[in-house]
């Protein structure tokens, strides 16, 4: 019988954190704006808004489009820029009592290196995280998550500027996600984000118009979760550094589905937007979960979905 409370900390690299979910990039400030509606004691950590070389003023709007089961963005990394970041943003982060993690953007492997260089000196800065899913200026704004030479050549040059924990976000937009991820472990990642958003557009049938100022977008929320599972399971099977699952988790059931399948954390997004009390919510009934099942600890579940059926599948596929 489990007699201490179930511990729901988790190791990302070097990074030690008390809850295993991260707020995700883009979708709760730095913490400090939603403080006054949630309990961010049961917070892993917050992912901050991607950061860039330059400053930038984003897409046209509109830049957020309501669907049926989450919504389509098209921010376009609107942020002041590394300098003005680093000089009048990052020290309100020091007096935080939850962690933050930086997550840097950019358009060359240098500017990635440049960027995070001078993110990770900052005390202020427990971790920091690689939004590659951003076009590469010198390949013919090729994605960088959507190829694995790319992937590799841009964690190499970050893990040059830095000890500290490396987080490296995947996209789901590629073919073979797994094959990104073995890129980005071998290039020194510490740890994978998985996934980013799902490229997605609509169209208002009355105007002809699509609905984002962009055209494109990033589709979040509850319609991308099994895309999300499965892209986890896939990259579990192959990656032996942690994972921070993450698309459409809105409560604890969709969070276990991400330790099931791999995840040794989970990052919540755009289900903030509605409730941000939703992290706490899941950090103690995650607590609940394992203590009425006599486990220890979070770790106990990661990866153990019981996926012995897919044989069954194959088999029969076999015989028609
Ligand atoms: C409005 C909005 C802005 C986002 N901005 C960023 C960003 O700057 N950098 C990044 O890596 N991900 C960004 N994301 C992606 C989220 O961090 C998250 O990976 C994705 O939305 C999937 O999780 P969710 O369904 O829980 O939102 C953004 C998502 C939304 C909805």
């Amino acid at each position: 019988m489990v007699e201490t409370k179930p511990s729901l900390a988790v190791k990302l690299g070097k990074l030690r954190l008390e809850y295993p979910t991260l707020m995700g990039s883009g979708c709760y400030g730095s913490g400090q704006e939603f403080a006054p509606f949630a309990n961010l004691n049961k917070i892993g950590a917050v992912v901050l808004k991607s950061v860039t070389r330059l400053p930038r003023l984003g897409n046209p709007t509109p830049r957020l489009v309501h669907t049926p089961a989450g919504m389509l963005n098209a921010i376009g990394l609107q942020n002041p820029g590394i300098d003005w970041y680093l000089d009048h943003e990052v020290p309100k982060y020091a007096k935080l009592p939850w962690r933050v993690v930086g997550s840097v953007a950019g358009f060359s492997v240098d500017d990635y290196a440049y960027v995070c260089e001078r993110l990770a000196a900052r005390d202020e800065i427990a971790a920091v995280e690689l939004n590659i899913s951003c076009p590469n200026v010198a390949s013919e704004g090729e994605t960088f998550a959507c190829d694995p030479k790319l992937t590799a050549s841009v964690v190499r040059a970050c893990r040059a500027t830095t000890d500290k924990t490396l987080i490296v976000k995947l996209s789901p937009n590629v073919t073979d996600i797994a094959a990104i991820a073995l890129e980005a472990e071998g290039a020194g990642a510490d740890a994978l984000a998985v996934i980013n958003t799902v490229r997605g557009m609509s169209i208002d049938a009355e105007t002809w118009h699509p609905r984002l100022g962009n055209v494109t977008g990033g589709l979040s929320g509850p319609a991308i979760r099994p895309i999300a599972v499965l892209a986890v399971y896939e990259v579990a099977r192959v990656a032996t550094i942690p994972i921070v699952g993450q698309g459409g988790i809105e409560t604890t059931r969709d969070a276990l589905e991400f330790f099931l399948a791999g995840a040794a954390a989970v990052g919540i997004g755009t289900a903030n937007f509605t409730d941000p009390r939703i992290p706490e919510r899941i950090a103690d009934e995650l607590r609940d979960y394992l203590w009425n099942r006599n486990l220890a600890s979070i770790g106990e579940i990661v990866g153990k979905a019981n996926v012995g059926f897919a044989n069954v599948y194959e088999y029969e596929g076999d015989e028609g």
